[in-house]
């Protein structure tokens, strides 16, 4: 058959809330334009995120009831250790409460003030975790990986020239070099086997730990079965081994390819690292065994490793992605291209060029997505990656914005839908204005960033 189907039925629904456009206006004006602000009961179709917002399974609902909630050595503990062994091989295995508590806790032990991470991409929670230790988050993914429009299988992969000039001008300064599987702020692009086993042979060279950062492992396996020569026989659980096997370690969001609501991990075999991250977990997150996390969550995230990597769910995933993908492209609508993992990512700095990157073009089509549909985006360009630590703003690589598809979550009729509000939206992309910040804190400024339109006289004046 042709038709891809999803490879489940609804047990049980949840109602989403119809609005008119007058009440969207009136709720992305109370939210400062920041679909972030936004009740979420506002929304129809939410895109926002990939992370946290997928539906579980039977089995994993079945899970929940039988997680135990012992504080120490619990038995849901001891069946995520397994799973996650089997998966990764590390010898040191420790829960956190999500991916950005894994970041915490790894960087805060490794890192001091003028280190230098080296990543495809750090993702911003990962970067803001590196700067706030006073180090240097450096990006060095393949050139082709900023150019929207470039057909090329694995636009995550490391540029390893970059990897190893970096490594010999500043090797003392390096401490960690990571790699994000899949890219996603490079539009969630996978990364090869290749090339993670040409960071590998470099790390060794210049003896330097390579951790990954794991959260979407599952889509980058299937999506090296489809295009890495030589990788077609085998299953995705297998490759994902084979990739997590050629680091030393890795931080991951259970919140991604774990298929869980809350959950993550910081896994290592380093004994050492370890002793000193499970110090400062019970600190912060909680006792080793259950590390910020109810003993049911450990049992969810368990079962959902093992769920992620079958074949069915992951041909439907990245062919639900495509879907959308193709849709906006027949119909003119620039996309980084090919379709990656879990989102679609409209080229927003090419869909509208009259809109300067300093006005934020991501946050005008975002914000215009939401009037036209009540679907909620992300921006993930200048607002989310424009400033730099000592304050000022330039233009990011790129202006992207992120339609992210929550896994097992919605069908191919609301699909449909958020393809024909787009598409709506881009037949009056030379109405959009750009916008001024009017609030933004100094880290992480996208979530709480308010904006106000600019004004047509400050057009007129900039004229
Ligand atoms: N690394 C990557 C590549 C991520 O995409 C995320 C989260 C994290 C780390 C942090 O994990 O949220 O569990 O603390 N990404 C979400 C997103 C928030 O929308 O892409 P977390």
């Amino acid at each position: 058959m042709r038709t891809i189907i999803e490879p489940f039925r609804i047990k049980s629904v949840e109602p989403i809330q119809f609005t008119t456009r007058e009440q969207r206006e009136r709720a992305l004006d109370a939210a400062g334009r920041n679909v972030f602000l936004l009740h979420a009961d506002d929304v129809l179709i939410d895109l926002l995120t990939d992370s946290g917002t997928g539906a579980m399974s039977a089995a994993q609902w079945g899970a929940i009831m039988q997680g135990d909630e012992s504080y120490a050595g619990s038995r849901s503990y001891y069946r995520f250790e397994s799973v996650v062994r089997d998966l990764t091989g590390y010898k040191h295995i420790i829960p956190t409460h999500q991916g950005r508590a894994a970041e915490r806790i790894l960087f805060h032990n490794i890192l001091k003030p003028g280190d230098i991470v080296l990543n495809n991409t750090h993702f911003d929670t990962t970067r803001a975790n590196i700067e706030v230790e006073g180090a240097e988050a450096r990006d060095i993914v393949v050139a082709e990986g900023r150019i929207p429009s470039a057909v090329l299988p694995f636009k995550g992969n490391v540029d390893l020239e970059k990897l190893e000039e970096a490594l010999k001008c500043d090797g003392e300064r390096v401490r960690l070099v990571m790699v994000t599987i899949t890219n996603n702020s490079g539009g969630g692009q996978p990364v090869s086997i290749e090339n993670i086993r040409g960071v590998r042979a470099i790390c060794d060279k210049y003896r330097k730990p390579f951790f990954l950062d794991a959260c979407r492992f599952a889509e980058n396996a299937y999506l090296v079965k489809l295009r890495e020569p030589g990788q077609q026989h085998r299953t995705p659980k297998e490759i994902a081994q084979e990739i997590f096997s050629l680091a030393d370690g890795c931080t991951m969001s259970a919140k991604k390819d774990g298929l869980a609501n809350i959950g993550g991990f910081l896994a290592m075999n380093d004994d050492r690292w370890a002793e000193s991250c499970r110090n400062l977990l019970i600190l912060t997150e909680g006792f080793p065994t259950y590390g910020g996390l109810a003993g049911y969550d450990l049992a969810a995230i368990a079962q959902g490793l093992e769920e992620v990597v079958e074949e069915p769910y992951l041909r439907y995933r990245i062919q639900s992605i495509k879907y959308l993908a193709d849709k906006l492209d027949s119909a003119g609508i620039p996309c980084v291209k090919p379709s990656g993992g879990h989102a679609v990512y409209i080229d927003a700095r090419a869909m509208l060029p009259h809109i300067p990157p300093l006005e934020y073009p991501g946050i005008a089509l975002v914000n215009a997505l939401y009037l036209e549909g009540g679907i909620r985006a992300v921006e993930i360009g200048t607002v989310m990656f424009g400033i730099h630590p000592d304050g000022t703003e330039t233009p990011a690589p790129m202006d992207l914005v992120r339609l992210a598809i929550p896994r097992r979550l919605y069908t191919q009729s609301h699909i449909d839908y958020v393809a024909e509000a787009a598409i709506d939206v881009v037949k009056n992309r030379e109405s959009l204005r750009g916008l001024k910040l009017t609030y933004a804190p100094r880290f992480l400024r996208h979530f709480t960033a308010r904006f106000a339109p600019v004004e047509t006289c400050e057009l007129a004046e900039m004229a």
